[in-house]
């Protein structure tokens, strides 16, 4: 890099080895304009670097919102009797998944709450009527299942697997999540990349009681993993769950900041613009593909589910059917001067490749 363009923040850290937790808070911190100016354009500069000017677009279908967990973050966890339940017949899915490929997207996203109704035998036909009637890649992210489940929705032709850590802080991981255990997680995710699933995890960000260095720890434990993918988001309070509190800002600039960082120490990920960035915000998504993502989730569901699956309020797009998000995603990819992915956009990294910037 040119001496004269240096930030002082790069006298600070080492580019040469992989970054440490002082840098990750060091980065963490910055709080004048200009530093943060260094930080989103070396972000984005890094991104087109190592995964280049491509978005891919990655269409997610909400398959079902009925859930057998209580997370008391989400508002579709099981004691939410507001939610209105639904399952979108298997025949209507696929026919999404038709529709999808004439509409130039490679990657279809099923999701769900953890709904044990679709059994390994009824997911994985899902997934092999799919593959016999579409080219699409399919990912996965319906929560913890067996390694045999895992490794038979690999044989029916399932590609990518998504799981969130969602805190990497022990105790408040415990305390959010009823039925769940961190390690149990965190083995999941292991076993999804043994199996040679893309494997995709990540966390939410400014969960109540968690800081900084919270978020540095998570941001960590995502290169430890060495995932394929990471999506994250701010957490946004439901009202209609344990963790709701009044008087929730919503601050995009740190939000985007934690996502810079993110891409600076995980540079070889596929890490999308998630939906939560544009809650209450229409610019930010738009923001996060500026900042160091390089992946856009248009929303499929059916226009007639979509309200029902509020996992968090303010979310964006429930009132719109699903071709319109796929041109808006378009219109906002041009817009930026980027292009759409033309490949299925498959992981680029190599087991254990994440060790430091020394070629940037
Ligand atoms: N705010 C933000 N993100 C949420 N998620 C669930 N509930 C919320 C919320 N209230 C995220 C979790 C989950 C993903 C599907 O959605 O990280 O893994
Ligand atoms: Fe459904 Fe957590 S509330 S998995």
């Amino acid at each position: 890099m040119d001496i004269e363009q240096k930030s002082s923040i790069e006298y600070k850290i080492s580019f040469e080895k992989p970054f440490s937790k002082e840098d990750l808070l060091l980065l963490l911190n910055l709080k004048n304009q200009s530093e943060l100016k260094w930080l989103y354009s070396t972000a984005d500069r890094v991104r087109r670097k190592y995964m280049g000017d491509e978005i891919f677009l990655r269409g997610i279908i909400e398959f079902s919102n009925r859930c057998g967990k209580s997370c008391d973050y989400c508002g579709i966890r099981a004691p939410n009797s507001k939610v209105n339940r639904y399952r979108i017949p298997d025949q209507e899915i696929i026919d999404i998944c038709m529709i999808l490929e004439k509409q130039a997207i490679t990657t279809v996203v099923l999701q769900s709450g953890e709904d044990l109704f679709y059994t390994k035998e009824k997911m994985g036909g899902i997934i092999k009527t799919i593959k016999e009637k579409t080219n699409l890649a399919i990912t996965l992210s319906v929560g913890e299942r067996d390694k045999e489940t895992y490794r038979y929705w690999k044989n029916c032709g399932m590609d990518r697997y998504l799981l969130r850590f969602e805190t990497s802080n022990q105790k408040i991981f415990k305390d959010i999540h009823p039925d769940d255990n961190f390690k149990e997680r965190l083995n999941c995710i292991r076993v999804l990349k043994e199996l040679g699933i893309q494997t995709g995890s990540g966390f939410m960000i400014g969960l109540p009681q968690t800081g900084l260095d919270d978020i540095a720890n998570d941001i960590l434990l995502c290169r430890e993993l060495d995932l394929d993918m990471i999506g994250i988001g701010p957490f946004i309070p439901h009202p209609d769950t344990p963790l709701y509190i009044d008087g929730f800002t919503f601050d995009l600039d740190f939000y985007t900041k934690v996502l810079a960082v993110l891409r600076m120490v995980n540079y070889n990920c596929h890490i999308p613009a998630t939906t939560a960035f544009d809650a209450f915000k229409k610019e930010g998504r738009n923001l996060a593909l500026q900042r160091g993502a390089n992946v856009f989730m248009p929303n499929v569901t059916p226009e007639k589910y979509r309200r029902d699956y509020l996992l968090y309020p303010g979310k964006p797009c429930v009132d719109e059917p699903g071709e319109k998000c796929i041109a808006c995603s378009a219109v906002r990819i041009t817009s930026l001067g980027r292009e759409i992915g033309k490949g299925k956009g498959h992981s680029l990294k190599k087991p254990g490749a994440c060790q430091g910037l020394s070629a940037f």
